[in-house]
C-alpha cells in the first residue's frame, strides 16, 4: 500500500490538490441545477440556483451545468442570470441535438465569461427506435449538422451521446468522430441508465481514445448514474481510462438513483492521488459547506452514514477503533475532517466505547478523576449506554456530578 505509508499525503488538512507535473488535471463539471435538479424534490427556485452557482464557483468547479434553458422560461432565466455573475467557471446549458433548443441556449449563456452549449442526442439502437423513431444514419447527420449550427455560436461546444454505454461500440466511435469533426471540444460518455460496470467503463474509455478519430483534439468526459450504486467506480474507472472531465452532482442527487457524487470522486482522486496521477482543481474544505447548503436548501438530508460528508463519516464509537485514532489518525481515518471543512472528528460515547475515549471525554468537559474514580465512573457509563443509543455531554454531567472539575 504506497498510500499508506506516505503519511504526508493522507494527512492534508488544507483544500489544496498537490498537482505534480507528471499528474492529469482532471476538470470537474457540476450538474447539480440540471442533472441533480431533476430530482423528485430537489427542484430549486431562481434565488436558490443562483446561491448554489456561487457556491460552487467558490468551491472550484470547472464547469457549472445551469440549466436546461429550452425546458421553462423559469430555466432559461437562471441560466441567463447565472451566466452572467459567474467570473471564472464555464457556465454550459443543455441542448437536444435542434436549432430552437440550440438558439435558446444560446441566447442563455452567451453573456457568460466562459459559456458552453452541451448539445445531446442518444446514440442506442433502444432510444433511436423506441424514443427518437431515427435510423442510425439519421442519427449521425443529425449529430454533425446540430454540433455544426452550435459552432457557429460559440467556440465551447460539448456533445453527448445519451445511452452510450449501451450503444454498439463501432457506431459510437462513428457518433464521436463526427462530432469531432464538426466541431465538438468535448466529447462526453453518458452512462445515462447506470447500467455498466467500471471494468466496462474502463474497457469502452479505452476503446474510444484507441479508435476515435482527432480523439486527441477532444476533451473526453464521463457522466455516470447510480442505478447500481457504481456511479462513482464508473467515473474513476473512466478516468483512470484517459478521461478527464467527469461530471457529477453534489450529494450525488440527480434522476432516479441519482448521479455520481462530486464530494465522493473529489475526495478519492485526493486521498489516492498517486493512485491516479490525477488532481481535481477544488478546494476540498469547502466540500462540507457545500454539501450542507445544498441539503439545506432542499430539505433533503444527508443520511448518516453517506460517504464523505454524513455526520458518521468522522465518528468513531468502538472503544478499539476510539483507542486507534486517540494514538494516531491513521489507524482508523484515510482523510481527515479538516480537508473538507470539518474541524475536528467526533468519538461518540455509546456501548461500544472504551475507557480510554471516555476518559479523554471527561478531560474535554474539565474532569480531572482518579483511577479509582474513573473506574467507578466508567462502570455506571457503561451501564447507561446499555440503555441509551449515545451519551451525550448532559448525561456524562449528571453521572459526575459532585466529582472535582479542573481548574
Ligand atoms: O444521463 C444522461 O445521459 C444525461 C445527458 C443529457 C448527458 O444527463
Ligand atoms: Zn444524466
Amino acid at each position: 500500500f504506497p498510500d499508506s505509508a506516505n503519511r504526508d499525503e493522507i494527512i492534508l488538512t488544507d483544500g489544496g490538490n498537490r498537482m505534480t507535473e507528471s499528474m492529469r488535471r482532471i476538470k470537474i463539471f457540476d450538474t447539480t441545477l440540471r442533472d441533480g435538479e431533476q430530482s423528485p424534490g430537489c427542484s430549486m427556485n431562481l434565488g436558490e440556483k443562483l446561491e448554489m452557482a456561487a457556491q460552487l464557483e467558490e468551491l472550484g468547479a470547472d464547469v457549472i451545468e445551469a440549466g436546461f434553458a429550452v425546458s421553462s422560461p423559469e430555466d432559461f432565466e437562471s441560466v441567463r442570470q447565472i451566466a452572467d455573475v459567474l467570473q471564472k467557471t464555464t457556465v454550459a446549458s443543455l441542448a437536444r441535438a435542434t436549432k430552437s433548443d440550440i438558439d435558446t441556449a444560446f441566447d442563455a449563456v452567451q453573456k457568460a465569461k466562459k459559456p458552453r452549449i452541451h448539445v445531446f442526442l442518444a446514440s442506442s439502437d433502444i432510444h433511436l427506435q423506441h424514443k427518437l423513431h431515427m435510423t442510425r444514419e439519421e442519427m449521425l447527420r443529425q449529430t454533425g449538422e446540430m454540433v455544426r449550427y452550435a459552432k457557429t455560436l460559440v467556440e465551447d461546444i460539448e456533445f453527448s451521446a445519451e445511452d452510450a454505454s449501451r450503444t454498439d461500440w463501432e457506431f459510437l466511435v462513428k457518433v464521436y468522430e463526427t462530432a469531432i469533426a464538426n466541431g465538438a471540444n468535448v466529447i462526453n460518455v453518458p452512462d445515462t441508465v447506470g447500467y455498466v460496470t467500471p471494468q466496462e467503463m474502463y474497457d469502452l474509455i479505452a476503446y474510444l481514445k484507441e479508435n476515435v478519430k482527432g480523439i486527441e483534439k477532444a476533451e473526453i468526459s464521463v457522466h455516470c448514474h447510480d442505478d447500481l450504486g457504481m456511479a462513482v467506480a464508473n467515473s474513476l474507472a473512466a478516468v483512470r481510462a484517459g478521461a478527464t472531465q467527469v461530471e457529477c452532482t453534489v450529494n450525488g442527487i440527480g434522476e432516479r438513483a441519482g448521479n455520481a457524487s462530486l464530494e465522493e470522486i473529489v475526495m478519492a482522486l485526493r486521498t489516492r492521488q498517486s493512485y491516479y496521477q490525477a488532481a481535481a482543481g477544488v478546494d476540498t474544505t469547502k466540500i462540507y459547506k457545500t454539501c450542507k447548503k445544498l441539503s439545506a436548501i432542499t430539505g433533503v438530508p444527508i443520511g448518516p452514514t453517506k460517504a464523505i460528508v454524513g455526520a458518521n463519516a468522522f465518528a468513531h464509537e468502538a472503544g478499539i477503533h476510539q483507542h486507534g485514532v486517540l494514538n494516531d489518525r491513521l489507524t482508523y481515518e484515510i482523510m481527515t475532517p479538516e480537508s473538507i471543512g470539518i474541524s475536528h472528528n467526533t468519538m461518540v460515547l455509546g456501548k461500544h466505547s472504551g475507557r480510554h475515549a471516555f476518559e479523554e471525554k471527561l478531560k474535554s468537559l474539565g474532569y480531572a478523576l482518579s483511577s479509582e474514580a474513573l473506574s467507578e465512573a466508567f462502570s455506571a457509563f457503561k451501564k447507561l449506554a446499555d440503555l441509551k443509543k449515545n451519551v451525550t455531554d448532559l448525561d456524562l454531567e449528571a453521572l459526575l456530578s459532585g466529582a472535582a472539575k479542573m481548574k
